[in-house]
């Protein structure tokens, strides 16, 4: 059996990002070591070079090796670092009630591409896995959707007329495996769930990937794309850009078109295994799934920056409690998921004026489905054999009553964001921050992010993030300072954690700070 090998991890951040970090953790992270790979030193020349280490960029150099493309990887941390380690690992076509909404959104035909696309990633993987011999606990499961009020049970009657168009086999039922009572439930068989790490390492073995390689730019000569690397060039004839959130704001604008949702999950040991996955369709409803001996509780989504509902964490942990009176839990994380206007991944070309590059991102909660449907579709696209579903992914779609509502929020929110920051004054002053707390404060005249640890040490970065400079929020949860705009994630110490922005916000010691805009600044 293929496993992912390797040896301890190495940290990222300080001695208080890492404490923060280990505590957070994953089971998949708790449970695997991936082996390390080299940081790129010299420069290379290759067909395809894809961005990003994650689920989706390692399969698509994985397919590309197999069609005689020569392609990389470049990770700027670690491959698996990013969201595949948060994820909750379920491969399925069943994205939510999605499928009425395609048809009333693109119509029937474009539909049925989705559907297919995500019909031939399980089987893809369950083929991959099987060829390879991959132990990463592959398990062929039901998936459902579960509804506890009436207007539930009509929204999913109305999914289930849906799937029948479409060809997906289905079954409305009330036999299941939740400790409540439910109104209705919508059955997919032959889904599947596995463990995300393990199957990642066993595929990058058949990969090039540098790790700790950032790409910081690129440029086009002649009719090459050159991507600058701290300490090396790669020449590429393609680029795939798989960072999660796109990295390049120009051209293709994913900033005006994306946001960034939070979501939460406990692993609780102790209780009932399920053989089936569930997934609530109304509002503060929970996901389902057992993996080994844990059961994976999830949920607590709200858009990334806006933390008004808080608790999140202790919303979960009583409904561990009531659910499943004696389990205990084994760790407790968070995922964080790219979302699109019209809520289909965006799969394709960069943007037009770009031919030679390609993206995948907006996975929404369906990552793993989405990476694999991303890695067939674009090795296919980059070798020219072409696909029958690209329409539907196609990231220069633009259906304008999928997106129009939801563009006009995103505009709003990201105004919000700056306005926030250029014209609305910080409510609190440096000694409003209790210990525990954190704030957005003014300080000598400037608006800082805050906070002081149990110790009664105060921590200050710029409240201005590095992207497109909206202003941070404070997330109690998970002590960091969030974007409301594109979701850029810091550590209250001003280490980057989640993209699209590509640096840290500058930091100091206690009663000092560096501006990020103002890195020589340095007040005492
Ligand atoms: Fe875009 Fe912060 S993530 S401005």
């Amino acid at each position: 059996m293929k496993k992912g090998t390797g040896h301890p991890q190495s940290g990222i951040g300080d001695e208080l990002g890492r404490e923060r970090k280990q505590q957070m953790e994953s089971i998949w992270t708790k449970q695997t070591c991936l082996q390390e790979r080299q940081q790129l030193k010299e420069d290379v020349s290759v067909e395809t070079a894809v961005l990003g280490g994650g689920m989706s960029g390692i399969l698509t150099a994985y397919f590309l090796r197999k069609k005689g493309i020569n392609a990389v990887v470049l990770e700027a941390d670690r491959i698996g670092s990013g969201q595949t380690k948060n994820t909750t690992a379920k491969i399925t076509l069943q994205h939510g009630a999605i499928y009425h909404k395609l048809i009333e959104k693109f119509g029937e035909e474009q539909a049925g591409m989705y559907a297919r696309a995500n019909m031939l990633a399980i089987e893809e993987y369950r083929k991959l896995i099987e060829e390879k011999n991959i132990e990463c606990g592959l398990r062929m499961a039901p998936a459902y959707l579960y509804a506890e009020q009436e207007i539930g049970a009509e929204l999913l009657q109305k999914e289930a007329e849906a799937a029948e168009r479409l060809g997906i086999k289905h079954a409305i039922t009330t036999d299941i495996e939740l400790p409540f009572s439910i109104k209705n439930a919508l059955k997919f068989e032959q889904q599947a769930c596995f463990h995300p790490l393990q199957f990642l390492g066993a595929v990058a073995e058949e990969v090039t990937v540098y790790e700790h390689t950032q790409v910081i730019g690129v440029e086009e000569e002649e009719g090459k794309q050159v991507l600058a690397c701290k300490e090396a060039k790669v020449t590429a004839d393609n680029i795939v850009v798989a960072t999660h959130y796109p990295i390049f704001n120009m051209p293709g604008c994913y900033f005006l078109r994306l946001h960034q949702e939070r979501s939460y999950v406990l692993a609780l040991r102790n209780a009932a295994a399920l053989d089936g996955m569930y997934y609530g369709v109304e509002e503060g409803a929970y996901s389902f799934r057992s993996a080994g001996e844990f059961l994976l509780l999830g949920g607590g989504s709200h858009r990334t920056g806006d933390n008004s509902q808080g608790g999140q964490y202790q919303k979960l942990r009583k409904a561990a409690k009531e659910y499943y009176p004696k389990a205990e839990e084994a760790a407790a994380w968070s995922a964080q998921d790219c979302m699109t206007l019209d809520g289909v991944p965006y799969i394709g070309t960069y943007a037009q004026p770009k031919p030679n590059w390609y993206v995948c991102t907006g996975f929404g909660k369906w990552g793993m489905t989405s990476s694999m449907v991303s890695a067939m579709l674009l090795s296919e696209k980059i070798t020219g054999e072409g696909t029958s579903y690209e329409q539907i992914f196609s990231p220069q779609r633009f259906v304008l009553s999928a997106s129009a509502k939801t563009l006009m929020e995103e505009t709003i929110e990201a105004a919000k964001g700056l306005t926030k920051q250029f014209i609305v004054p910080a409510d609190f002053k440096a000694e409003e921050v209790a210990k525990g707390e954190g704030k957005i404060i003014e300080w000598k005249g400037e608006k800082l992010g805050a906070y002081r640890d149990e110790k009664g040490t105060l921590f200050l970065v710029s409240a201005k993030c590095p992207h497109l400079g909206c202003q941070l929020e404070w997330n109690p949860e998970e002590k960091s300072f969030d974007c409301p705009c594109h979701g850029s994630r810091f550590r209250y110490t001003g280490e980057l954690i989640d993209n699209p922005a590509q640096k840290g916000i500058e930091r100091g010691k206690e009663n000092s700070f560096f501006s990020c805009n103002r890195s020589t600044d340095v007040v005492k």
